[in-house]
């Protein structure tokens, strides 16, 4: 029997270089590996075998069947290869026909804006890091000098994670600002500090033009020996100028923020009516843009930084707003709704 199985396999292959087509590769296949085929046959054979015969021809005889069948897919990719540069030659598929486009993708608007706020910052010698958006309590208040039932809390509406301690308390959060991330990076490093961190946050709040429960901020912190307001200024000028164009005025006023002191809001005058007054600038001629203010003593405290050496300051600004403002967009809903005739435009 083993004999007879070397005689189908030489006997298979040598017919096998004579096919010349996939029809006749077919008839091929029958002939040696069908329900019926020669080597199928073989294997029938091997229920009157003895057990001691029956392990050794059986062996065999997959071997040979392994064989065979790998020297059939190979010939079929052969003829198809064939088969195909035949069509090509005899004109059958015509090769200069346009082919099926491929759809290109491109960047969401807010990563574009993004990578520019923070291309900005790098060229002036900041790092840009990321941090969880699930944020305990202490983070993204308490160490921010917003104690428990402060009134202060009240400027983040907060989504809260349904997880209690034992003692029926909720740490934990989806951050409500990207300023916990001031006291990470601190608790961390030592000055010199210069860092933007671009992320998500998350507000508990009815959606409107103006208001979406999911946007983006950028957060900016330098602390180092002697950092005062008027580098806060002259940093956050050049940013200003660099991202609405050289001939931007900037104004500076006060504002409240409890991780800041004195705390600062910052406008730009108008690029639209030049500061004449007009839709986007709500008549006024000043269009803010994000809060500020030098880092508060109690938080370079809370991370064991001396504030008798070390003073920095910090800023945010809600990125959507700066592409409306920018792109005269008028409503804020519009960035997550998934509308391709609106992303495209970008
Ligand atoms: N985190 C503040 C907000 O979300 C913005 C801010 C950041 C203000 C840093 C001052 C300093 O409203």
């Amino acid at each position: 029997m083993l004999k007879k199985l070397d005689e189908i396999k030489s006997k298979a292959i040598l017919e096998l270089g004579s096919v010349g087509g996939l029809n006749s590769l077919e008839d091929w296949r029958v002939r040696y590996l069908g329900r019926k085929g020669e080597l199928t046959n073989v294997l029938r054979g091997l229920a009157s075998l003895s057990l001691d015969e029956r392990k050794v021809i059986g062996a065999s005889a997959n071997e040979v069947k392994a064989l065979l069948e790998a020297h059939l897919e190979q010939k079929r990719a052969a003829l198809k290869e064939h088969e195909l540069s035949m069509s090509i030659e005899l004109g059958r598929i015509d090769v200069t026909l346009p082919g099926h486009p491929l759809p290109c993708g491109r960047l969401h608007p807010t990563t574009q804006i993004v990578r520019e706020i923070c291309a900005a910052f790098v060229a002036m010698g900041f790092q840009v890091v990321e941090g969880p958006e699930v944020e305990w309590d202490y983070y993204n208040f308490e160490a921010l000098n917003i104690p428990p039932y402060h009134p202060a809390r009240d400027m983040w509406a907060t989504l809260w994670i349904d997880y209690e301690t034992e003692t029926g308390e909720r740490p934990m959060l989806l951050r409500t600002h990207t300023s916990p991330m001031q006291i990470r990076v601190m608790e961390r490093t030592r000055p010199p500090v210069r860092v933007v961190v671009p992320g998500k946050v998350y507000r508990y709040e009815a959606t409107d033009a103006t208001h979406e429960s999911m946007f983006y901020q950028i957060e900016g912190l330098a602390v180092d020996e002697n950092i005062t307001l008027a580098d806060l200024k002259g940093t956050l000028y050049e940013f200003a100028r660099r991202l609405f164009g050289q001939e931007r005025k900037v104004r500076f006023r006060c504002d409240y923020f409890p991780f800041v002191e004195p705390g600062v809001e910052l406008a730009i005058d108008c690029f639209l009516c030049g500061g004449r007054g007009c839709r986007v600038c709500n008549e006024t001629g000043w269009i803010e843009i994000m809060g500020a203010g030098m880092v508060h003593p109690n938080v370079l405290k809370r991370v064991g930084y001396d504030p008798s050496i070390y003073t920095g300051f910090a800023f945010g600004l809600g990125v959507e707003r700066i592409i409306m403002l920018k792109y005269g967009i008028d409503d804020i809903r519009l960035f997550y709704g998934n509308d391709l005739r609106f992303l495209r435009q970008f």
